[in-house]
């Protein structure tokens, strides 16, 4: 049985509205999401048991590759797997890296043996952003993020991304935001009719992060990080999911990657140009000719 080699790209939240607190914990949300070109890569090789090895940082909290092989063999009866996952998304950054390894994981065990297995059921055990990856484009996603209905991708967009270098908790960002929340939530259907149709400078304006406020509030100096960082770039800077990643539209790549540039000789941490990838773009892993 050949390997298997899948991309897991980071994500952006360019839209997040929360409408109140559930009575399971979790918080009912509107968001948009869109994938962008950073990406961990995870290799899945047939073998007696589960192994993982990890090619960067050690991965803080829960492992979701793990949790995403138990949650498969939960329900099937498969063997073993060596995975192999590079890092190249900040762990804790609001990039959604760990779920899109997760929905990675569940693809290509369900590639590898051949299951014919409901993904989306099993991604929602695991977290809720990881069904978001499995649809692969730019999605508004309600619930508690994992009801995911596919937006048609607009006019090429590229992004500069901004990880600071230190990890917000989701769960700490959420748990401040009740102050934050407001009675008539920020309806989407403002961003929706400008997503689309806008360049980065009118879709800059429709950005929001209902999120931003609570780690602000938890980290005052991430705003400021956002202040500057908007200021270098041409149309401003907003925060990812729960943060602690920033980011700014650019009309091109080559503006992406000359601020990019930029950017790095002023702050610590990573700093990435990054396209917002559509559902037409291949995903395909160069090494291995596999997506
Ligand atoms: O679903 P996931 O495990 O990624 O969520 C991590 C934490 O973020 C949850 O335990 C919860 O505290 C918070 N969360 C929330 N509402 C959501 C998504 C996440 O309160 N819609």
């Amino acid at each position: 049985m050949k390997p298997v080699t899948l991309r897991c790209p980071a994500k952006l939240n360019l839209f997040l509205e929360i409408h109140g607190k559930r009575p399971d914990g979790y918080h009912e949300l509107s968001t948009v999401m869109v994938p962008v070109g950073i990406y961990d890569t995870l290799t899945l090789t047939p073998a007696k048991k589960f192994t993982l090895e990890v090619d960067g940082p050690p991965l803080p909290g829960t492992n979701t590759v793990e949790k995403a092989y138990k949650a498969v063999a939960a329900q099937r009866k498969i063997p073993g797997v060596r995975a192999r996952l590079v890092k190249g998304v900040p762990a804790g950054s609001g990039m959604g890296g760990g779920s899109s390894d997760a929905a990675a994981m569940i693809e290509g065990l369900d590639r590898l043996f051949d299951l014919g297995l409901d993904r989306h059921a099993i991604a929602a055990t695991i977290g809720s952003d990881v069904n978001f990856f499995l649809e692969r484009g730019a999605a508004l996603c309600t619930g508690r993020g994992e009801k995911v209905a596919p937006i048609a991708q607009g006019p090429e967009l590229h992004a500069v991304v901004l990880w600071p270098g230190f990890s917000l908790s989701t769960a700490a960002v959420y748990g401040r935001v009740r102050q934050f929340l407001t009675p008539t939530p920020r309806p989407v259907i403002d961003f929706l009719n400008s997503y689309g149709r806008e360049g980065p400078g009118g879709l800059h304006q429709v950005l929001f992060n209902r999120l931003e406020l609570a780690a602000f509030a938890l980290h005052p100096e991430l705003d400021a990080l956002r202040r500057r960082l908007g200021e270098m770039l041409p149309h401003g800077a907003r925060m990812t999911g729960s943060g602690s990643a920033l980011y700014g539209l650019c009309s091109s790549r080559a503006e992406a990657v000359r601020l990019a540039k930029r950017v790095r000789s002023e702050f610590a941490g990573f700093v990435a140009p990054a396209g917002l990838l559509g559902r037409e773009v291949s995903w395909k892993s160069r090494k291995s000719g596999s997506s």
